[in-house]
């Protein structure tokens, strides 16, 4: 089979790593890939918006599959384009991208599901929003309804905060086009947890919960970042896991069904843990970056059939022969009973120091000559110099650790980042650090 993968980041380094792992030795192709992608698969430098010039390279390559990794492809519609070209496609078409892509237009799909999420009121004009300002409680919750790389949202605790993002949206029009209309919605409060749901429209699985530290600093001080590390799973109690399927799941998938909205690839259901129950905050229509590389090498079936049988609306039959827990269940969990896991993963990300303010690029890195089976670097930012790899980005590479518990996955992780080298590296010394409470 000919794969080929689109994108360049960690998540597609991730990505391309457990293909290759498949038992059906896949030709896989990346576009535009990474150093760390370019062990495993061909890179090329096809631009990713260029749907024309994706399936180009598609029909040349005799490409069967398509595993879209990053979001703006996926709302650009590149699934629908490949699909039309009749080849098989991991991640949805615009119209199910745009529960990622539309942030108003999720709240509506999920108000119409009767699925729990914040309270909230969307608006294009300055002075509506303003006035609406004057009246909610606090902390109020400011985001641009569009795609914004994580910059779009405001947890606000003052009035004059949250007019400031009012006003960098609606008035200055700094995220462009993604910030001409926003929603002010209610500010919850408790942990969150990523879920990904990988569904063809019709059968669906999840894969193991997962939760990354957004903050640049320890304790999750400072500004938000792309991601500086992930675990999974994370140990909830096992009445959430019912509840999540049920109150979440079911029904989401169910209102695209009804919506006629096909949706083939993962769904990333972006929860926080309430008092009062979980919560949908947001949707993403493509893995998490960096929550697949510690989410991928606990799943126990063959990972590229998984994505071959979700592109191809066979997910039932994958599911049938996936390997089963001792409850019986197939090696994703369903709510049907599955919450242990007798694996663990964690991710640190090394990052260039600055980020995720302005950082330089160009620095020699030094890695570890050999990896080991429970822990390898996942490349995110390099690229290959003249003179040896070098740093290209605000995250650079991730290490990935796994072991029999979430200490042990730990220790291999921050093992593994001790041996990696370059000028200005930066990261969290409390990935994964978790209490008592499971927070
Ligand atoms: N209603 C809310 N209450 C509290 N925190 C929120 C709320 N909505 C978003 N957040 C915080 O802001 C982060 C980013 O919001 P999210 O909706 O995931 O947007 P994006 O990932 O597109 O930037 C969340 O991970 C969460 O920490
Ligand atoms: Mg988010």
């Amino acid at each position: 089979m000919n794969v080929l993968v689109v994108g360049s980041g960690g998540r597609e380094h991730a990505l391309v790593r457990q293909l290759a792992a498949s038992a059906q030795a896949p030709r896989i192709f990346a576009c535009p890939g990474n150093p760390g992608i370019s062990r495993h698969a061909v890179n090329t430098e096809v631009d990713p918006l260029s749907n024309d010039a994706v399936a180009a390279f598609c029909r040349e390559q005799e490409i069967d599959l398509v595993i879209i990794g990053p979001e703006a492809p996926l709302i650009n519609g590149l699934a629908d384009h490949l699909r039309r070209d009749g080849v098989a496609v991991f991640g949805p078409g615009a119209m199910g991208a745009r529960l990622e892509g539309d942030k108003e237009f999720a709240k509506e799909v999920l108000a119409s599901a009767g699925v729990p999420t914040p309270h909230y009121h969307a608006f294009s004009n300055l002075e509506s929003a303003l006035k609406h300002l004057a009246t909610v409680e606090l902390p109020v919750v400011v985001k641009a309804c569009g795609a914004a790389q994580g910059k779009g949202v405001a947890v606000c605790s003052t009035r004059e905060e949250a007019e400031k993002h009012i006003r960098l949206c609606l008035q200055d029009q700094v995220f462009g086009q993604s910030g001409l209309r926003i929603i002010m919605e209610d500010c919850l409060f408790g942990p969150e947890l990523s879920v990904l749901i990988v569904t063809d429209g019709q059968d669906y699985c999840l894969l193991a919960p997962s939760r990354d530290h957004k903050r640049i600093g320890e304790q999750d001080k400072g500004p938000n970042t792309g991601g500086m590390g992930a675990y999974a799973p994370v140990p909830l109690p096992a009445d959430l896991y019912a509840q999540i399927d049920t109150r979440i799941v079911l029904p989401v998938l169910a209102e695209l069904r009804r919506r006629d909205i096909p949706y083939r690839g993962v769904l990333y259901a972006g929860l926080m843990l309430t008092e009062g129950g979980p919560q949908v905050l947001e949707f993403n229509c493509r893995f998490g970056d960096p929550e697949t590389q510690v989410v991928l090498p606990l799943y126990q079936g063959d990972f590229l059939d998984l994505c071959w049988t979700t592109a191809t609306g066979q997910l039932g039959r994958h599911l049938q022969g996936a390997p089963r827990s001792a409850a019986g269940v197939p090696a994703g969990w369903t709510g049907a009973g599955l919450t242990t896991w007798d694996r663990h993963a964690v991710v640190v990300v090394a990052a260039s120091d600055g980020y995720p303010g302005t950082y330089t690029r160009g620095k020699a890195i030094d890695l570890p000559a050999e990896e080991a089976p429970d822990r390898w670097l996942i490349h995110a930012g390099t690229r290959q110099g003249p003179q040896g790899l070098v740093t290209d980005g605000g995250r650079v590479l991730g290490a990935v650790g796994t072991g029999r518990d979430l200490p042990a996955a730990r220790k291999a992780a921050y093992e593994l980042l001790d041996q990696v080298h370059f000028e200005g590296l930066t990261f969290r010394r409390d990935i994964a650090a978790i209490g008592k409470e499971g927070r």
